[in-house]
């Protein structure tokens, strides 16, 4: 097969677990993949970007159990969570792969199948402690507690004991293997402090791993021995290899692989840096180029999770600021290897300070000049000045350092070199004060200059944004008339003179309005409680829904509640017996039209008491403007007839 003529670029992020909705921590990852892809993508790249779901193991196993689902259930929802966020966050994904799709599974039975026959998976008794929470088996060395449990060093939770037969894979085979690739090739890990860290862990020595279960159903079965599931770990790494079409899509496949970069979060370096390049020289593929291991986001200087209730919702911030300005802070704020605490307050004013004051102000000013001076068309203007040409030329090495360090995932220093330069543009906007310059017929030109001046640079900062700020940059570019923004060519120029006389500007509206903390807060106060009473809502289990006893009822006789204009005191046949009911539908039904209709009653919930009437069952209806409809059965249903 053939290589693609363009240079490939192939990232990756991690599969993400379906046990429970996204947060910010799964959005941050995919937020960077984004941003790399899109920059890659202008600088004339062919790029593919695969993103996903990991849905086998006994975590989703178990947390489908406790909300009353099937793993695949769950899985399914979950996956419309992800889908439904990666929209919202303007992610442009390539391909999203499900663990469960058959030809992953498929693929991963194979590869099983080619180390097995290799000699490189044997069979044996595995004899230690597991981490369900981060799938992981636990080193020998964790210490027994006295309860006889050991706890997971990682994140903090207790780890069964695990007596069972197993396949292992020879990982010990390949310690000297690894030493010598991490060797020659120094980017494999990335950042370098992250490298030391594998290659001090794999030069302790490496035990073979164990990578199936007997106990664990929700799983690949191993094809010829299908008592024994495919651990999780080993079933999620293959997405990197299935996702690009290894086994069903030869083209794709050959075009794309080795992966350029495996965009992880740290917690999962020694799986992908580790395990991952041992798997990959056992089944003789070649090696992705890098893994790159990424900070943490953490909530008041600790872990994000449930029982702290510090998890934080990418929505409410979503909801009240938009898409670009969370992916610019999360880009901003840290450099992508280390951890960052997220605060509300630091948000803001990354946000206000950055977004509504030095760039949108920028904007407003500028453009709102060349419309009210120019009526949005400058048609010539004076000859360039020192202070000029300098504002041009200092693009052009502004722009070199921002490719540089976005070829190096060092966005936050790119944006950071971007602002540095908006903010020249500002200074040079306030040492030239265009609307003096405006008040004087004479200066025409030379306020023409001033406004092209800062016009074509923010036309070019647009571009240094894109990977970033996608929606903003591509708003700019339309308030400026720019013909041709995303292409490769353009991308490539970002000079002053490409930027044309004569365009039409047009007046913009304000890109980031400015946000008061308080609002914000009150916001994120009223959605999570938002959100706390959706989750509730959102899944019951059937045993839950099993519980309802809803009937066909009859309706014998219907009549006014007294005092009242909505209410209705109805008697219905449930079949076994009559049963009395009030109900909020007189102002949709009279109620002679209603006697022998049939409708669906819920005949076991408890008894209440309405404008002093007791009302023993309860009628389903829809509401629609505020009036109640019932859905009546149009067939002749016995009363009493079990509703399913
Ligand atoms: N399913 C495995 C990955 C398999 S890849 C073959 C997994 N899933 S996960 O959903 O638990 O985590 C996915 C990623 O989200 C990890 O890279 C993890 O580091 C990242 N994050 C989870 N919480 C995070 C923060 N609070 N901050 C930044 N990233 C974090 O692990």
């Amino acid at each position: 097969m053939e290589k693609s003529s363009r240079e490939t670029f192939f990232i990756t992020t991690p599969i993400y677990y379906v046990n429970d909705v996204p947060h910010i921590g799964h959005a941050y990852t995919t937020i960077i993949a984004d941003a790399l892809s899109r920059f890659k993508k202008l600088t004339g790249k062919e790029v593919f970007f695969l993103t996903g779901t990991d849905e086998h193991g006994q975590k989703i196993e178990k947390s489908a159990a406790e909300k009353g689902l099937k793993p695949l259930e769950l899985a399914d929802r979950m996956v419309g969570r992800f889908k439904d966020l990666w929209n919202e966050l303007n992610i442009e994904y390539d391909y999203f792969i499900r663990t469960t799709q058959p030809f992953h599974e498929k693929g991963v039975q194979k590869i099983f199948q080619t180390l097995k026959d290799k000699g490189d998976i044997y069979k044996g008794i595995y004899e230690g402690y597991y981490c369900v929470s981060d799938e992981n088996f636990l080193a020998e060395d964790v210490p027994l507690e006295d309860d006889g449990h050991k706890v997971c060093p990682d994140c903090g939770k207790k780890a069964g004991k695990v007596s069972e037969e197993c396949y292992f894979f020879k990982l010990s085979a390949y310690q000297e293997d690894l030493l010598e690739f991490y060797e020659k090739n120094p980017e494999f890990v990335r950042p370098q402090s992250r490298m030391n860290e594998i290659t001090s862990f794999v030069r302790q020595g490496l035990r073979d791993l164990s990578i199936t279960r007997t106990t664990v159903q929700w799983a690949i079965p191993v094809a010829d021995d299908p008592e024994h599931t495919i651990y999780v770990w080993f079933d999620a790494l293959h997405n990197y290899l299935t996702g690009i079409g290894y086994d069903w899509n030869e083209d794709l496949y050959a075009k794309f692989w080795p992966p350029t970069v495996h965009l992880i979060g740290k917690d999962i370096l020694r799986f992908h840096a580790v395990f991952w390049p041992a798997f990959l020289m056992a089944a003789g593929f070649p090696l992705p180029k890098t893994v790159f291991g990424h900070g943490w986001w953490l909530k008041d200087k600790t872990k994000m999770s449930k029982s702290k209730g510090n998890v934080l919702d990418p929505h409410i911030i979503l909801k009240t600021f938009g898409t670009d300005p969370l992916r610019y802070f999360l880009l901003r704020e840290i450099p992508i290897g280390l951890d960052g605490n997220f605060s509300h307050e630091g948000f803001v004013h990354r946000v206000n300070s950055d977004l509504a004051n030095d760039l949108g102000n920028l904007l407003q000013r500028t453009l709102t000049m060349i419309s009210n001076y120019f009526g949005g068309t400058i048609e010539h203007m004076d000859e360039e000045n020192p202070q000029d040409v300098a504002l041009r030329t200092d693009m052009n090495s502004v722009k070199e350092i921002v490719f540089n360090h976005y070829e190096n995932y060092a966005i936050n220093r790119a944006l950071e070199e971007v602002w540095v330069y908006l903010n020249s543009v500002n200074k040079y906007l306030a040492a030239n004060e265009p609307w003096k310059l405006a008040k004087n017929e004479t200066q025409t030109n030379r306020l023409a200059r001033v406004l092209y001046q800062a016009a074509a640079a923010i036309r070019a900062i647009a571009y240094l944004i894109y990977p970033v700020l996608p929606d903003s940059a591509k708003k700019i570019w339309e308030y400026l008339g720019e013909p041709n923004p995303l292409t490769e060519e353009t991308y490539k120029d970002l000079a002053f003179n490409n930027f044309k006389l004569g365009r039409k500007i047009q007046k913009p509206e304000p890109l980031f309005p400015r946000i008061g903390l308080k609002d914000f807060l009150e916001e994120k106060e009223t959605e999570s409680k938002k959100a706390v009473k959706e989750e509730k809502m959102d899944i019951i289990s059937f045993q839950e829904f099993k519980r309802m006893d809803l009937r066909v009822g009859e309706i014998l006789n219907a009549e006014r509640v007294e005092g009242t204009d909505k209410l209705l005191k109805i008697n219905v046949d449930i079949g076994s017996e009559q049963r009395q009911m009030v109900a909020g539908i007189a102002e949709t039904y009279a109620p002679e039209d209603l006697i022998g209709k049939k409708l669906i009653v819920i005949v076991n919930l408890q008894p209440a008491v309405i404008r002093g009437v007791e009302s023993q069952a309860m009628l389903l209806a829809a509401e629609m403007d505020g009036k109640a409809y019932i859905p009546f059965f149009v067939e002749d249903l016995p009363a009493g007839a079990k509703v399913l």
